[in-house]
């Protein structure tokens, strides 16, 4: 049997979870119930990251232990996933006591096996990635190369792991392993990241005292773990490693599933410390794209996030499932749009598939007393049968891949054929002319396509494909997938009633609360939260802020919020600026018009456009952009 092991990330608990999170977790777990329904023996992860620098800040902000602050976040994350219905099969905390043992007793070996040297750290560190950097690779003003958030220069006793010594080991096992990371594109920036030199990396923290001690042998009180070691050892303490390792025989299938921000560390770091331990390393590490509002990543310290928890409130759960696997091609970006996921559910839910089983349904009723017999199906359309398999074979091979939208892709489309049949062959015409053995082979052939179709969405759609199971009567299972979906054989089905699986939406129904991208909390440069502290007067001098004149402007292709302008600062050029605005503004009634710039943003590109500088605007609800009472000269500063 195949054994199959499948992790989401560990979620920080610095932040309340998101649409990111959801959407690594729904990946997850449709891989995982996939896995089951082929029969491999699986086992199913995902928990929350809890100590480090990051979060003993977070809760100290919030006035809280760092413990009880991780608690609280920790459970929201636990019924989330409750709630999306993830089929965990273990939900890991780094504060319980056994990943602690685990987490100290792989420290121990790997410094018993030379891994492992006390030194000194001098540079760079980003609190919000839990990063290392030297100078030479952040950008100006010493912030993340990562983030683009400022950093801090520490220099503290550490110990450090022989990063270096494992190079030419990586370099080998990408070079033997050509699906070891996935997407390809990705896999090539990681195989140039190594070839361009690994330092060794710095381990233990002395700083601050929010993380796992190290192993009391070392007699080392004041070192924690760096919080990444820490994080990414979970993978093993869930399995029981060094504690009677009762599931470590999962660990050969080992698929981990992460966003490509933290790529670098599931893919350099975590496979030199399995090698230092003398573990075999993941059979996959496959990075996922982000996530975006107006082109921007979603994310917690933005303030820009979805509560994914009101999505499938307002929409339901498996239609938000659906259209977060179905939007994003894997690895690339998504931009969450209502309007984007209302025309899914309308005209490929519910059109597609929802309407196929009512016709199914409704056609079995009249011609044959609901009971749909496959006993004709190969003589009149044995040839659509197949082609249609095409379709779930290609599906399958996507989904192993992670290629979720276009599984979902292959298996709509042999919707599509079941629905194009019902109009090309018109079964009620044919019922008319006395033909109605074929008439109801017709009927057979769209329920046992809808049938296998049923079997590989169940993944991403569990109560859905329930739905329809319980309908036709026949029961979703490793042995149906076997039957049906290897074998190809025919089913018979005795169908019922129903009510429309996906009622049609009409109009969005979340409201937008969702900054625009005009709010200084979703540049790239102000990423700091806001809080209630003072400031003083050259703090605020640090800002830049001139009136220009509105030279052209213009609504986006694709974009229902920005609109691009030009805009005269007084400067040799005009300037080009977006703004999030496009609800409240017509582009032609700001033309000629004077407003407000924040003069001295880094430049940020959105959408595909550069913007350099960003429009100020007073909001209480709607929008009202700022300007001076009278005309002033283009330059002017506002201070
Ligand atoms: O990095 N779009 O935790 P984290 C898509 N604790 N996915 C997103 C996303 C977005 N805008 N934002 C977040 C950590 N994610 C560490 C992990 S693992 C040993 C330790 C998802 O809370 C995505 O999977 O910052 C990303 O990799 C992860 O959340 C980061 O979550
Ligand atoms: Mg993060």
């Amino acid at each position: 049997m195949n054994t199959t092991y499948i992790t989401t990330p560990i979620y920080y608990v610095n932040d309340v979870p998101h649409i990111g999170h959801a959407y690594t977790t729904v990946i997850a777990d449709t891989v995982a119930r996939f896995a089951r329904l082929k029969g491999d023996d699986t086992y199913f992860m995902t928990g929350t990251d809890e100590h480090g620098q990051k979060i003993e800040q977070a809760a100290a902000k919030k006035g809280y232990t760092p413990q009880a602050y991780a608690d609280e976040i920790s459970a929201k994350f636990r019924e989330l996933w409750d709630k999306f219905e993830i089929s965990y099969d273990h939900f890991i905390r780094t504060t319980d006591d056994y990943h602690k043992l685990t987490a100290q007793n792989a420290f121990l070996k790997m410094y018993q096996k030379g891994d492992i040297y006390k030194g000194e750290y001098e540079g760079y560190y980003c609190v919000s990635c839990e990063s290392f950097f030297t100078q030479t690779q952040l950008l100006e003003d010493e912030r993340c190369p990562d983030c683009g958030r400022p950093t801090n220069l520490v220099k503290e006793e550490s110990y450090f792991f022989k990063l270096s010594k494992y190079q030419d080991a990586l370099l080998k096992w990408y070079e033997e392993n050509e699906d070891c990371i996935v997407p390809r594109g990705k896999k090539n920036e990681v195989v140039s990241f190594v070839k361009g030199g690994l330092r060794d990396l710095s381990i233990t923290r002395t700083s601050f005292e929010w993380g796992i001690k190290l192993p009391a042998s070392l007699n080392e009180p004041r070192h924690v773990m760096y919080v990444w070691l820490d994080a990414l050892i979970n993978y093993l303490s869930t399995l029981g490693y060094t504690r009677g390792d009762d599931k470590m025989n999962y660990w050969k299938g080992a698929t981990h599933i992460v966003g490509k921000d933290i790529l670098r560390f599931h893919a350099v770091y975590w496979p030199a410390f399995l090698m230092s331990l003398d573990l075999p390393l993941p059979r996959c590490v496959a990075a996922h794209g982000w996530w975006t509002r107006d082109g921007e990543k979603m994310s917690k310290s933005k303030g820009n996030v979805i509560n994914p928890s009101e999505v499938a409130d307002a929409y339901g759960l498996e239609n938000f499932r659906y259209f977060m696997l179905r939007e994003v091609p894997f690895g690339q970006d998504g931009d969450f749009s209502q309007k984007a996921m209302i025309e899914r559910i309308n005209s490929e839910l519910s059109n597609d598939l929802g309407n196929l089983l009512s016709r199914i349904v409704g056609m079995s009723e009249k011609y044959s007393d609901f009971e749909i017999k496959g006993e004709n199906l190969r003589k009149f359309y044995g040839e659509v049968l197949d082609s249609g398999n095409e379709y779930l074979q290609n599906a399958i091979k996507n989904l192993e891949s992670f290629a979720t939208n276009r599984y979902l892709e292959e298996l709509f489309k042999a919707l599509t054929l079941a629905n194009a049949s019902i109009a090309k062959f018109e079964p009620w015409n044919l019922m008319k002319s006395g033909k109605k053995d074929e008439a109801n082979a017709l009927v057979s052939l769209c329920a046992n396509l809808l049938a296998r179709v049923a079997v590989l969405l169940s993944p991403a759609m569990p109560r859905t494909c329930e739905k329809i199971a319980q309908t036709l009567g026949f029961e979703i299972s490793t042995a149906t997938y076997e039957k049906i979906i290897l074998n190809n054989e025919i089913l018979d089905f005795k169908a019922q009633k129903t009510q429309p699986l996906f009622p049609k939406i009409e109009k969005e129904l979340m409201a937008t609360a969702v900054p625009s991208v005009s709010e200084p909390a979703k540049t790239a440069a102000a990423p700091q939260e806001k809080s209630d502290a003072k400031i003083k007067i050259d703090d605020f001098k640090k800002c830049v802020i001139k009136v220009g004149t509105v030279l052209e402007c213009s609504n986006i292709e694709g974009s229902e919020k920005l609109l691009k302008f030009k805009i005269d600062l007084g400067e040799e050029q005009p300037r080009q600026i977006l703004s999030g605005i496009a609800k409240f503004y017509a582009p032609a009634d700001l033309v000629g018009k004077q407003v407000c710039v924040l003069a001295n943003l880094k430049p940020a590109k959105i959408f595909g456009h550069i913007s350099e500088g960003m429009i100020l605007s007073a909001e209480d609800g709607s929008l009202c952009l700022i300007a001076p009472m009278a005309a002033v000269k283009n330059g002017s500063e506002v201070g």
